[in-house]
Formats: structure tokens, C-alpha cells, sequence
């Protein structure tokens, strides 16, 4: 028999214990509960203690779908970290496949903002589909707090942290049905987290930039604008490329960014809200973790059950964003 498919069969989250409120966000820059949750729907976020790392989050998430799967993590062949807040920039993904035993995959970190999980599932789909490998775990980590500007109203009331994970396997029947993906970098200026070093000298003509970040920077109207317009299209695009309708899909998972955002795009589709999984209220927009972190949840509890008919979107910086058609396991 040969596998040339893709099955999902595992799902895990993980978010610190630390929770920062709306009336905490209002004690430190000039805001409200009130402005907040009507803009966006956000109540309150996890976010990592100084001492918690990315590590330690994406390696419970990983866990738990790892269990879930029923899969040894010596059974895993390849791990992608989608993230844009490594512990270490050469790379995290190796840290986690050492901390959960992942001992005989290959492991490496991916980077597309919050678009980062999407674009790590259909890439790990890939090497299953050419038989390269047979499982795969996708892991969404992100932990914006530590790139936040605390002082900009505009932006530190939208993040937190965390991570999640989903793994897949070769199958005879393939479940991920469709997908498209897009970026432009002419909008890049539109959501930023960019280098900025500090010029040192080495020498007489030769001095280099010694490493540093700046904090997040956000042009909010252009990100929204640009997300309830491209976001339905290239969900549109992969229902296409699926021969599916709107009608069959049972769930609509967006990155969680704004409620504001999946009410609007839910809108424009014709998706009733019942069929839209929402968890930004508690947990605002964890960057790569979202989508997995949102679909954790009603997956555990049964809510969306197997054979299910999802569709995903992931949109953020760079900018980048698409969309995914799949059927859970
Ligand atoms: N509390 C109170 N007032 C605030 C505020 C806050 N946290 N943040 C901004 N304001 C003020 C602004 O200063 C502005 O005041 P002014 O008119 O006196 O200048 C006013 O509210 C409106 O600002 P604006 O930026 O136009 O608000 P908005 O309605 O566009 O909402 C966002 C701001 C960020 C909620 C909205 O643009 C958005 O959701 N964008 C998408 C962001 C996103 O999802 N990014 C991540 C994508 S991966």
C-alpha cells in the first residue's frame, strides 16, 4: 500500500500560568476594558514568566499531541518549529526535539510570523506526501511578551504567549484537501519586529552592527484592512482547489488575531458563528501558536470530532498569509 496522504492525528497546547487582564493593560498604559474588548474581544493573555522559555512551552504542547497520536517521539521523523521568538536564533527546534526525545528526527525552526503554523503544516504535508518521511510533529510557539513595547498602547494590548502543537501521519487517504499560500514583502513595513543594532566599531573604515530588536511596530488599520480582504479570498481559492463549498466546511479556525477580524471574515464567507472556533477572549493573538492553540480545546472535548471538514487561516508579517481545507484524522 502505498501512503502517499496525510492524516492529523494529535492536537496539544500549552499556556503559562501567568495571566495579564485588561485591568492590568489600563493600569499601565492609558486604556480600558471597555476600548479593548469592543475593538477587539480581548479579555485577558498568558503571558511567560522571565524564567520560562520557548522550550518549555513548545515541548508540553508537543507532548500532549504527541499522547494524543498515541506516537513514541522516537517515532517522529521530522520537527518544525514555527516561530518567530527563538531562545536561540540559530534555532529552538533542536532544544525541543531533545527535551521531548525526538531523538531520530530532523528538527528545524520556520519562520513566517503568524503565519508560521500554517506554512510549517503544509510544508511538513509535503515530505509525507513524497514518502521523504511517515510522521511529523508541527509545533506553533511564540513569545511576543519578550518584543512587546509595554508603553505603546496600540500594540501591547493584542498579544500573549504560547504554544501548540498537531501531528501528522502517512496515510492511504489524504486529508489535507487543499491549500494556498501568499506573501508580499512590499507591505512588510505594515507589522514589524526588526533587527536594530548598535553601530561598533573594529576597526579604522570597518564597524558592524552588535544585535538588538526593536520592539513590535504595527500600522493596525492596514493589518486589519489587509486580513478581511485576503483572508476570505485565499479560503475561497483552497475550496476551489478542494471542489468543496462553503456550506460543507464544519469549522472555520482563523488565526486568532481579533474577534473583530474572525467576525468579519466569517461574515464575508457566509459562515454562521456557531461554526467559528474563537478562544482570542483568553488568550489574545499568540502569533504562530494560534491556530493550533484555538483547535486544542473543542478537539479534547469533542466538539469537533473526526472526519470534520476545517478550514484554517493564517495572516501576519511579513506579510504573509493562507489558507488550509482538512479533515480532522
Ligand atoms: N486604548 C484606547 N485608545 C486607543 C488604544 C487603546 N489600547 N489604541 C489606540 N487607541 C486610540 C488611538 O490613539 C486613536 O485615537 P485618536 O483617534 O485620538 O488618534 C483611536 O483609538 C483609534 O485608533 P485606531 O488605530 O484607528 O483604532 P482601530 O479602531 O483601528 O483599532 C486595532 C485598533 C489595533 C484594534 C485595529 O486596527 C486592529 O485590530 N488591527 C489589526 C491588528 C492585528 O490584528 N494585528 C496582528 C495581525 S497578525
Amino acid at each position: 500500500m502505498t501512503l502517499q496522504g496525510v492524516k492529523f492525528t494529535g492536537v496539544g497546547a500549552a499556556t503559562p500560568s501567568q495571566c495579564l487582564t485588561n485591568a492590568h493593560l489600563s493600569a499601565l498604559v492609558d486604556t480600558s476594558d471597555e476600548w479593548i474588548q469592543s475593538r477587539t474581544g480581548i479579555q485577558e493573555r498568558h503571558v511567560a514568566a522571565p524564567e520560562q522559555r520557548l522550550v518549555d512551552l513548545a515541548s508540553e504542547a508537543a507532548g500532549a499531541a504527541l499522547q494524543m497520536a498515541g506516537l513514541e517521539p522516537t517515532a517522529v521523523d521530522l520537527l518544525i518549529l514555527a516561530t518567530s521568538t527563538p531562545d536561540d536564533l540559530f534555532g529552538t527546534a533542536c532544544l525541543v526535539q531533545t527535551r521531548i526525545g525526538a531523538v531520530n528526527a530532523v528538527a528545524f525552526d520556520l519562520t513566517a510570523a503568524c503565519s508560521g503554523f500554517l506554512f510549517a503544516l503544509v510544508t511538513a504535508a509535503q515530505y509525507l506526501r513524497t514518502g521523504a518521511y511517515r510522521s511529523a510533529l508541527v509545533i506553533g510557539g511564540d513569545i511576543l511578551s519578550r518584543w512587546v513595547d509595554w508603553g505603546d498602547r496600540r500594540t501591547c494590548i493584542l498579544f500573549g504567549d504560547g504554544a501548540g502543537a498537531m501531528v501528522l501521519q502517512s496515510s492511504d487517504v489524504d486529508q489535507l484537501l487543499s491549500f494556498e499560500l501568499r506573501s508580499d514583502g512590499r507591505l512588510n513595513e505594515h507589522l514589524t519586529l526588526a533587527f536594530a543594532g548598535t553601530p561598533q566599531t573594529l576597526g579604522e573604515n570597518l564597524a558592524i552592527a552588535q544585535g538588538g530588536f526593536a520592539p513590535i511596530a504595527m500600522n493596525g488599520r492596514e493589518v486589519y484592512r489587509f486580513a478581511v480582504t485576503q483572508v476570505p479570498e485565499v479560503i475561497e481559492k483552497a475550496l476551489h482547489r478542494a471542489g468543496c463549498t462553503v456550506e460543507e466546511i464544519d469549522w472555520l479556525v482563523l488565526h486568532q488575531a481579533n474577534q473583530r477580524i474572525l467576525d468579519a471574515v466569517a461574515e464575508r464567507l457566509g459562515i454562521p458563528q456557531e461554526k467559528v472556533i474563537s478562544n482570542v477572549g483568553q488568550c489574545g493573538n499568540t502569533s504562530a501558536a494560534s491556530i493550533p492553540l484555538a483547535l486544542a480545546a473543542p478537539i479534547q472535548q469533542g466538539h469537533i470530532q473526526s472526519g470534520d471538514l476545517i478550514a484554517t487561516a493564517g495572516f501576519g508579517a511579513g506579510l504573509t498569509w493562507g489558507a488550509a481545507l482538512f479533515r480532522w484524522q
